[in-house]
C-alpha cells in the first residue's frame, strides 16, 4: 500500500508519477509549445479544475508546462494550487516586466503565472493590452511543451482573443441543459471568431471535456448531444477529451488548499483526469506545424 505524506508536495508530486502510466519525454518534445484554452460557457462549471490537475499530470509525466491563469480580474488558480499570489500585471502592460518575472513554481514541477483578482481593469483588457500579453506569452513558447491557459467563463473580448490564439479550444461542460447549451453558443461564437480574424493559418482544435457526470454514460451521452448538433449545424468536428465524474473529493480538495490530483490521486475524478492526460500526451507526441499557429495569431494584430 502507498501511503501519501498530503503535507509535502514533493512526496504527492512523486507519488503521482508512481501512478501516471504512459511514456515520459527524456527531452523537448516540440520546437514551441502546443497552447490549450480551457473555456466554458456557463461559469462554474471546472475549467479550473480541469486547468490546474491537467497541467500537473502532464508534468508529473516530464513535460515542460506552463499554467497561466487568464480569468482576467476574477482569478483563483492560485488557491487551487495552494499558492495564494498575484502577478504584477500591470508592469507587464507598463513594460517594465517580462511575463517571465511573474512565473512561480507550482507544485508537481509546474510552472505558474497567477492572474489578478478583483482588479476591474483586468477584466476589461484594450485589444493593445491583449496583444501584449500574446506577445510575452509568445516569447516562453520555446521553453514549454504545452502552455495551458485557464479563461473565465463566457465570450468575453478577453476569452475569444486567448481562445483564438491556441492550438486546441478545450470547452469544459457539465451535463446540465443550461451548461450545454451554454458551451454550444461559445463554441459558435469561437468559430465565429476564427473565421473573422482572417482566416489565416489552422483553426483550433475544438475539444469537449463533460465535467460532474454522474456515470460514464452520461458522459458520453453529452458529448454525443453537444458533438451531433455542432456537426449537424456548424460544420464542426468537436473533439472527445473524455468525463470527470461528480466526486466529492474534488470540493474537499479545494476546501483543504490541494490540488486534488496530488491529495487524492486514487479518487474517481482523478482516474478521469489521468485518461485525459493520457490522451493529451499522445498529442503532444505528435510534432507540430513547423509555422507556430500562435505566431499566425499574433501577425493578425499587427
Ligand atoms: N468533478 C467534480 N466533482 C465535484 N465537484 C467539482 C468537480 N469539478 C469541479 N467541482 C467543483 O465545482 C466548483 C467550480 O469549479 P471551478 O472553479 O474549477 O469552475 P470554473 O469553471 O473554473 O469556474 P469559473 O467560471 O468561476 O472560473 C468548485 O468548487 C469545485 O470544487
Ligand atoms: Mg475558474
Amino acid at each position: 500500500m502507498v501511503s501519501y505524506d498530503h503535507e509535502n508536495p514533493m512526496d504527492q508530486a512523486y507519488q503521482l508519477r508512481q501512478l501516471m502510466e504512459g511514456p515520459r519525454p527524456a527531452s523537448p518534445v516540440n520546437q514551441r509549445a502546443h497552447i490549450i484554452a480551457v473555456a466554458s460557457g456557463k461559469g462554474g462549471v471546472g475549467k479550473t479544475q480541469v486547468a490546474v490537475n491537467l497541467s500537473i499530470a502532464l508534468a508529473a509525466r516530464n513535460y515542460r508546462i506552463l499554467l497561466l491563469d487568464l480569468d482576467m480580474g476574477l482569478a483563483n488558480a492560485d488557491l487551487v494550487l495552494g499558492l495564494e499570489s498575484t502577478a504584477s500585471w500591470s508592469d507587464l502592460f507598463d513594460g517594465r516586466r517580462e511575463l517571465d518575472d511573474n512565473i512561480i513554481s507550482g507544485p508537481g514541477g509546474l510552472d505558474f503565472v497567477p492572474g489578478a483578482s478583483g482588479v476591474a481593469r483586468m477584466a476589461g483588457l484594450s485589444e493593445f493590452e491583449r496583444h501584449q500579453l500574446l506577445a510575452a506569452v509568445r516569447r516562453l513558447e520555446s521553453r514549454y511543451d504545452l502552455i495551458v491557459l485557464d479563461c473565465g467563463a463566457g465570450i468575453s473580448p478577453n476569452v475569444l482573443t486567448f481562445a483564438a490564439a491556441a492550438d486546441t479550444i478545450l470547452v469544459v461542460t457539465t451535463p446540465e441543459p443550461t451548461a450545454i447549451t451554454d458551451a454550444y453558443a461559445a463554441i459558435k461564437a469561437f468559430v465565429w471568431e476564427q473565421n473573422n480574424r482572417g482566416g489565416v493559418g489552422q483553426a483550433a482544435g475544438i475539444g469537449l471535456i463533460v465535467n460532474m457526470a454522474e456515470s460514464r454514460r452520461e458522459g458520453r451521452e453529452t458529448f454525443e448531444r453537444l458533438a451531433g448538433v455542432a456537426a449537424r449545424f456548424l460544420h464542426l468536428p468537436v473533439n472527445d477529451y473524455g468525463y470527470i465524474l461528480r466526486d466529492e473529493h474534488v470540493p474537499a480538495a479545494v476546501r483543504q488548499r490541494h490540488p486534488v490530483i496530488l491529495h487524492y490521486p486514487r479518487c474517481s475524478a482523478c482516474t478521469c483526469l489521468m485518461a485525459t492526460a493520457a490522451r493529451l500526451a499522445r498529442e503532444l507526441g505528435q510534432s507540430q506545424e513547423p509555422e507556430s499557429l500562435f505566431y499566425r495569431v499574433m501577425n493578425m494584430f499587427l
